[in-house]
């Protein structure tokens, strides 16, 4: 497979800041208009697919987001889908071994995104025990153990992108669990980057409200982004040669 190494050779330095930059920084993108608030500078370890076809493992395939991501990818790259029913390979997250046996059934990739798992949404008189339990182990650990259960099964500079939400870092009444599971997701990755340096590149895409989630729930799409274009993001996950990164894809 072709294959453009994204090789920055810096002093030592240089290189120490641009690592910080790379796994700190923080970008918004709102499909059309990029803005790079953190200087996204990527470290020498930082590798990239030159645009050959890849083996892609799409968790949370058969979703409103995967289902784009599926379209989006596809002319380029070998999607393998992957969800608890109706995908190429079947997946719990919830459940570590049920990820074990996924990487061994897909065999090699290129790369690994997630859309799958979920999170309770309800006010905090009402969240039980049970509910955080469950956000925990779904979303949250079901994507870390994700991370942990793709190392050796990425090919050296493939990636592994994450989903969060906008509620890392907003406050929203019956948000309380997914906050705590999207903004866990964010701190993990950039460990989990930085340690992984030269191994595995591991982001993390963090969607607004979707336009089509917000029409089903019969409210206005106009204030929210569309599927197309938050799945543009998750592919400059896969196609940048960058790491650490938390990208926003929300409506401007
Ligand atoms: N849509 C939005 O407005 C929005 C906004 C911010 C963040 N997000 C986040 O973006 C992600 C995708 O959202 P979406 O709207 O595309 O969700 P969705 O339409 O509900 O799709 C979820 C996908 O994940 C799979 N899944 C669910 N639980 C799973 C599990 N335990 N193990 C494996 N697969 C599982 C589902 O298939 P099965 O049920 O067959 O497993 C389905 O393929 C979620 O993390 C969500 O929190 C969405």
């Amino acid at each position: 497979m072709p294959r453009f190494v994204a090789a920055f050779f810096w002093p030592a330095a240089s290189l120490a800041r641009g690592r910080a930059a790379c796994r700190a920084g923080r970008q918004y993108d709102n499909g059309l208009l990029v803005l790079v608030i953190a200087l996204v500078t990527p470290t020498r370890s930082c590798h990239v697919d030159s645009g050959g076809l890849m083996r892609v493992l799409l968790v949370g395939a058969t979703g409103l987001l995967g289902t784009e991501i599926k379209r989006i990818l596809e002319p380029q790259h070998e999607v393998i889908t992957a969800s608890r029913k109706g995908s190429d390979v079947s997946v719990d997250l919830s459940d570590k071994a049920s990820i074990v046996a996924m990487f061994g059934e897909a065999g090699k990739v290129g790369a690994v995104v997630c859309v799958g798992g979920a999170a309770k949404f309800a006010p905090l008189d009402s969240l039980g025990d049970d509910d955080y339990a469950f956000s925990l182990a779904n979303k949250l650990m079901g994507q870390v153990n994700l991370v942990r259960c793709a190392v050796g099964h990425v090919d050296e500079g493939g990636s592994v992108t994450l989903t969060s939400g906008t509620l890392a870092q907003q406050a929203m009444v019956g948000g309380a669990a997914v906050s705590i599971v999207n903004a866990g997701v964010e701190g993990f990755a950039r460990v989990a980057a930085l340690e992984l340096e030269g191994k595995l590149r591991v982001n993390v895409v963090s969607p607004g409200w979707v336009a089509e989630t917000l029409q089903s729930m019969g409210q206005d799409p106009s204030q929210g982004i569309a599927a197309a274009d938050v799945a543009r993001v998750y592919k400059r996950a896969i196609d940048e040669p960058i790491t650490g990164q938390t990208l926003l894809a929300a409506k401007s």
